[in-house]
């Protein structure tokens, strides 16, 4: 048996996989929140840097797949485990949530489908670009700026119109508010399955686990929240916002088109 198979074939191997896989997921969070803040500063700013990982194939490319591996690896850990820890307690406990791990793991599942749903959403909507989910009638890929003297894609723009959209700004605040419940579990989680728990780190990791899962809460909420209050770019979205009449109504475009002449 290989190395491989001897990590899948055992639930401890299991566990580390899923902490590992949760471990790279949670770097790649922050380092996309900071990268999302950006948004507070001028439209060149977050611009410049989507162009700039752009421009970049094979680190995007790499990232991309290892990411995508991360995400394969954790859902398939989680849910093997699940089944393993099912299979060996076959009747359900009579309290539920009152023994092992409690009420907080009991969540990790459901929360872990949601983000999984969210993450497929949100790539048709600001990775894909498919006219179809974002909610406006706009189509995003004809969305460029100015960065540098190049023209580039207005992901500035994008997020601005993306965000003016109510059922969009609720579906982006729940997704956000199951990761939260899925960090503050899964991330102290984490550090157990590495063998980090006694009781004078326990707490510590506790309160770790909590106030970066606060912190990538309020971060994350923070930018649909403010573009849905015209917070930001308030201006700008006016400027490059298609006139409802011009979207459901092409007709009508036209013939503003030609009066213009
Ligand atoms: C309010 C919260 C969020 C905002 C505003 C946001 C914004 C964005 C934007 C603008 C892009 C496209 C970047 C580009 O085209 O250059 C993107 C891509 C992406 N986002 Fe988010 N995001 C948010 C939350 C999340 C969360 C919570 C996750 C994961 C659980 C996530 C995972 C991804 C992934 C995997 C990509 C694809 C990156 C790529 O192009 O390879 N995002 N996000």
């Amino acid at each position: 048996m290989n190395i491989i198979d001897r990590i899948w074939n055992s639930s401890l191997g299991k566990k580390y996989l899923m902490a590992l896989t949760g471990a790279a997921l949670f770097v790649f969070l922050i380092g996309h929140l900071v990268g999302n803040l950006q948004v507070f500063g001028p439209p060149e700013l977050i611009n410049g840097y989507a162009h700039f990982l752009k421009s970049k194939p094979l680190l995007l490319w790499g990232a991309r797949l290892g990411l995508l591996a991360c995400v394969g690896l954790h859902i398939a850990s989680a849910i093997t485990l699940a089944q393993l820890n099912a299979a060996a307690r076959p009747q359900a406990y009579a309290t539920k949530g009152a023994y092992g791990a409690g009420v907080a793991s009991q969540y990790m599942l459901p929360t872990g489908i949601v983000i999984a749903a969210f993450i497929v959403y949100h790539l048709a909507h600001f990775t894909v670009l498919l006219p179809g989910v974002n909610g406006t009638g706009q189509d995003f890929t004809n969305l460029k700026a100015q960065c540098n003297h190049e023209t580039v894609p207005d992901v500035y723009g994008m997020m601005l119109i993306g965000f003016d959209v109510g059922w969009v700004v609720l579906f982006y605040l729940v997704a956000q508010v199951l990761l939260f419940m899925h960090l503050n579990h899964g991330l102290a989680a984490m550090f157990q399955s590495l063998g980090l728990r006694d009781h004078v780190w326990w707490p510590r990791i506790e309160c770790f686990a909590k106030v970066v899962s606060i912190a990538l809460l309020i971060g994350y909420c923070s930018i649909p929240i403010a573009i849905y209050l015209r917070l930001v770019g308030a201006d700008y979205a006016e400027r490059i916002r298609k006139p409802k009449a011009a979207i459901t109504q092409p007709a009508f475009a036209a013939t503003q088109a030609k009066e213009a002449k």
